[in-house]
């Protein structure tokens, strides 16, 4: 018999020979964790189908941020959960309403030590759970909406976001929302635009987790999944409006549009991991059918590979926690 010429199995005789040649690793400053205030919540409350994720409070809020900055992590995305809906989200203009009361809430504690971003959509604060408003037909009216994004935005940044990160997928809502910032004194926050973000049914979850009035589903605005193509026309047009990071959203089931747009951006990408990719892991962890803690780590580790700049996982935390113990 004739010897193998090439043994790549050389490299990875030791753990230590392994971690030597290993190309890619998550820093807990990849790490984004999406969290959940409601308003009038006195204890924070689960979230069924995320199991380890809550509804915060105010204080349980406030003490996750000081956790997230602890473990050094890159920042915190935060959504809002209005007691209160109206057929236009009037609750997400509101500087007092829950999500800008939030972002002050955690400014006050990170200073400029985590980056605070927020989510910036109608779909938490519509009676109807769509991500604008509606006209007549009862149709998502996409420039009726960007007039709503662009004073969020503002109310935002005056609360003291570093980031906004519109999530609505509206046409033209990066442009009027870079505008109506820099009109308003705020040219130093930044836009992480939702670029390629594809109308999932690995949303599911976080229906619940925000109790989400949504009756239909999104696919006039949301990207289809049969679709790879659009997704470099949808973040070029981020890129020509002005966003600072651009996202592709999930991340698992798309990994190949996320090195599609790593590909191409001058910006830094992000992808989210998202309540789906994490309720599947959670469920099948707890059967004892994968071990958790390996899949978590693989998992996210995957989506650094195929390019993410910065990763939005609810595992942020405790990730970061097993990364420091390594
Ligand atoms: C919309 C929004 C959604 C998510 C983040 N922002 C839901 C949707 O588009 O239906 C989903 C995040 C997740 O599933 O973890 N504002």
């Amino acid at each position: 018999m004739s010897f193998p010429q090439h043994r790549p199995r050389r490299l990875r005789t030791t753990a230590a020979m392994r971690k030597l040649v290993r190309e890619y690793a998550v820093a807990p400053s990849d790490l984004i964790l999406p969290v959940f205030i409601r308003e009038d919540l006195s204890e924070p409350k689960p979230i069924t189908s995320m199991p380890g994720v809550v509804q915060h409070s105010t204080s349980s809020l406030v003490a996750a941020a000081r956790e997230a900055l602890a473990l050094g992590l890159g920042g915190i995305m935060l959504f809002g959960i209005p007691a209160e809906r109206d057929a236009t989200g009037s609750a997400g203009l509101d500087p007092f309403g829950v999500l800008n009361k939030a972002i002050r809430d955690v400014r006050a504690v990170v200073g400029d030590e985590l980056v605070v971003m927020s989510d910036l959509c109608l779909d938490e604060f519509t009676d109807h759970g769509h991500c604008g408003v509606l006209d007549a037909s009862g149709q998502v009216d996409n420039d009726a909406t960007l007039e709503i994004y662009a004073k969020m935005a503002v109310a935002q940044a005056a609360a003291g976001a570093h980031v906004v990160a519109p999530s609505g997928m509206m046409d033209g809502q990066v442009a009027v929302i870079r505008e109506a910032l820099d009109a308003a004194g705020y040219a130093d926050v930044s836009v992480l635009a939702y670029a390629a973000k594809y109308a999932s049914a690995f949303y599911g979850p976080f229906r619940e987790a925000v109790d989400s009035q949504l009756d239909g589903d999104r696919r006039t605005y949301q990207m289809d999944p049969g679709n790879r193509r659009e997704a470099l026309h949808e973040v070029e047009l981020d890129l020509a409006e002005g966003a600072d990071i651009v996202m592709v959203k999930p991340a698992m089931s798309y990994l190949d549009i996320l090195a599609d747009v790593a590909a191409m951006s001058p910006v830094p990408v992000a992808a989210y991991q998202i309540s789906g990719e994490y309720a599947m892991i959670e469920a099948a962890a707890a059967n004892g059918w994968i071990n958790r803690r390996a899949a978590i780590e693989e998992s996210v580790l995957s989506i650094k590979r195929a390019g993410a700049t910065m990763i939005l996982t609810y595992w942020a935390a405790e990730l970061a926690g097993w990364l420091r113990e390594n």
